[in-house]
């Protein structure tokens, strides 16, 4: 049994963190951390938890206790380098969800976030926790960075076709769409609902601080050729849909890339090959990623639909404690739908 602590806990992210948390046979007890809502009541904050939560105070990140054995960070970027470098030097596991350490270099921190990184040593440190894809390392690592919810969608439905075809890409570009929370809780003009309603926009065109981040994991797959991403923001709350347009120099066929995603994916137990194109309501609520290939001639269409909150942050965290300490994948994400039958 362990003993988490949430910073950034009266979040969107924060809040699916908590009913996680909550509901994990593993975990015994949890704090939450804030900044403005410090010395609140966590049901003031989330009324809608009554029943579910018992209530406590929140905390204030500035007199942050180091009793817990893990700490999830669920900070706005730049936050979490305030927090990462203390608790790994007091041997406390930390699973960040957000963008501090998911770069691997200090550069492109400079470029694409505007911040000089203060602890570049611990980018390689760093695990990146794209969970289902194996990897050995998340295994009693101390430090996770949860993987952006749209590199996640992103790369989930990419990594199998690169891996096997990395010499043969021409290029790939990606059109993705997300609902409001990803923008997080803070009130923004453009996110609301008078501006969004019955509309829809490209945003951060060749800016979106998830393109480094998803050339950076797909080059680890052998992707050498260019890369194109583009964000658009959809008058919804929930969910991201990502449609990837993959250019071979030779022609594939269909079965052959379906035959490639079930092997990859056969003990996956959150992602779920389709035969049509996934809808996003398929996966809202939960930790999936629903995945759909088609090919023709020399040209594969990957979609891939995943809930940003979910499987694009908090099921996903909490997806990685389970495999940081060797357990079931699966634990305290089962809940009626959350898991493959
Ligand atoms: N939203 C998504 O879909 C999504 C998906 C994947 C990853 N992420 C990443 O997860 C992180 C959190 O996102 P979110 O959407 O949950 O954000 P959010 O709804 O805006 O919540 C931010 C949390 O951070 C706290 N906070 C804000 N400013 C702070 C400061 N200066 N110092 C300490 N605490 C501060 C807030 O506390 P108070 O309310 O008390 O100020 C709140 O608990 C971000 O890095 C984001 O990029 C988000």
């Amino acid at each position: 049994m362990i003993s988490v602590g949430i910073i950034g806990g009266t979040g969107y992210t924060g809040k699916y963190l908590l009913e996680y948390v909550k509901q994990h046979q593993k975990i015994l007890d949890y704090s939450i951390y804030a900044n403005s809502s410090a010395g609140s009541q966590l049901l003031d904050i989330f009324p809608e938890l009554l029943g579910v939560i018992e209530n406590q105070t929140i905390q204030s990140v500035n007199a942050l206790s180091f009793e817990h054995d893990l700490y999830f960070i669920s900070l706005p970027h730049g936050e979490s380098l305030k927090y990462v470098p203390m608790l790994l030097e007091k041997g406390i596991k930390v699973i960040d969800l957000g963008g501090d350490y998911r770069l691997d270099s200090k550069e492109l921190y400079n470029e694409w976030y505007g911040f000089e990184h203060s602890s570049s040593n611990l980018l390689s440190e760093k695990v990146y926790g794209l969970v289902d894809i194996a990897n050995e390392k998340i295994l009693n690592s101390n430090f996770i960075a949860n993987p952006g919810c749209y590199p996640t969608s992103v790369q989930l439905g990419l990594i199998p076709l690169v891996k096997k075809f990395s010499d043969e890409i021409i290029s790939i570009s990606t059109v993705s769409y997300s609902g409001t929370s990803g923008a997080g809780k803070k009130a923004k003009t453009e996110l609301l609902l008078s501006e969004l309603d019955g509309n829809v926009k490209a945003y951060s065109v060749n800016k979106h601080r998830h393109q480094p981040e998803i050339e950076q994991e797909l080059a680890k797959y052998g992707m050498k050729s260019p890369y194109a991403f583009t964000t658009h923001l959809l008058p919804i709350a929930r969910g991201i849909y990502s449609t990837s347009t993959v250019h071979l120099n030779y022609e594939v066929s269909e079965d052959e890339v379906k035959q490639i995603y079930s092997d990859w994916y056969a003990d996956s137990k959150f992602v779920r090959m389709r035969n049509t194109p996934p809808e996003l309501k398929w996966v809202v609520n939960t930790n999936f990623c629903d995945i759909n290939i088609s090919a023709k001639d020399k040209t594969v269409i990957i979609t891939s639909t995943i809930d940003n909150l979910i499987k694009g942050a908090s099921g996903q965290a909490i997806q990685n404690m389970n495999k940081m300490y060797g357990w079931d994948e699966t634990l305290g994400l089962l809940n009626s739908n959350f898991i493959k039958a």
